[in-house]
């Protein structure tokens, strides 16, 4: 199954990219705190790395959305699933997503959050396909910029699988539908 992907980014590459978030959040948060909320599913496995890489007092909190699509992108409307549950008035907040895309996923969860009246927002998100944007929304930290192509791995996934995959590999064409 997924021999015959290629890898885009090792498990050495990703994991070198996210001690440089952890260290650049640490750096722009010392003497703080920070709640780091988790976009489920895809977020998981780089929010359990990037905390660990983070030395500052943080906790954790999950949020889920469901966007109507096929099953490679985000058509337009965004529904929230599972919300928050950590009060977040006055933290320093980071969102924690796998990828940004289009930006209507983040751009939904921004405005969202905001309502919380936190004290700062800030994205963070693995990877960046900035070529692919509808809405315009930046990520404070990326990871890697990607070209247009659908990866799979290291939490991303295609209708639920290869998200255990320890490497991010582009799906090839022939395994997509
Ligand atoms: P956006 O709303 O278009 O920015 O989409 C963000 C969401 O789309 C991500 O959280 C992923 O679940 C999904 N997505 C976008 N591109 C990819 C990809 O290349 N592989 C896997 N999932 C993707
Ligand atoms: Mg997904």
């Amino acid at each position: 199954m997924h021999q015959s992907m290629n890898i885009l980014l090792t498990r050495e590459e990703i994991a070198a990219a996210v001690a440089r978030m952890g260290k650049q959040i640490s750096e722009d948060f010392t003497g703080q705190s920070v709640v780091l909320i988790g976009v489920l599913k895809g977020a998981c496995l780089f929010l359990s790395d990037l905390a660990r890489q983070i030395h500052l007092n943080a906790t954790f909190d999950f949020i889920a959305v469901r966007s109507y699509g096929t099953k490679k992108t985000t058509a337009g409307e965004v529904q929230l699933i599972k919300d928050v549950t950590t009060p977040l008035r006055d933290q320093n907040v980071i969102l924690v997503e796998d990828i940004l895309d289009t930006g209507l996923t983040l751009t939904f969860l921004r405005k969202h959050l905001q309502q919380h009246q936190p004290r700062s927002m800030k994205i963070a998100a693995l990877l960046d396909k900035p070529s692919r944007r509808k809405v315009p929304v930046e990520a404070d930290y990326v990871g890697f910029k990607v070209p247009d192509q659908f990866v799979v791995g290291y939490g991303l996934d295609f209708n639920e699988h290869y998200r255990n995959l320890p490497d991010i590999c582009v799906l090839e064409e022939g395994e997509q539908e």
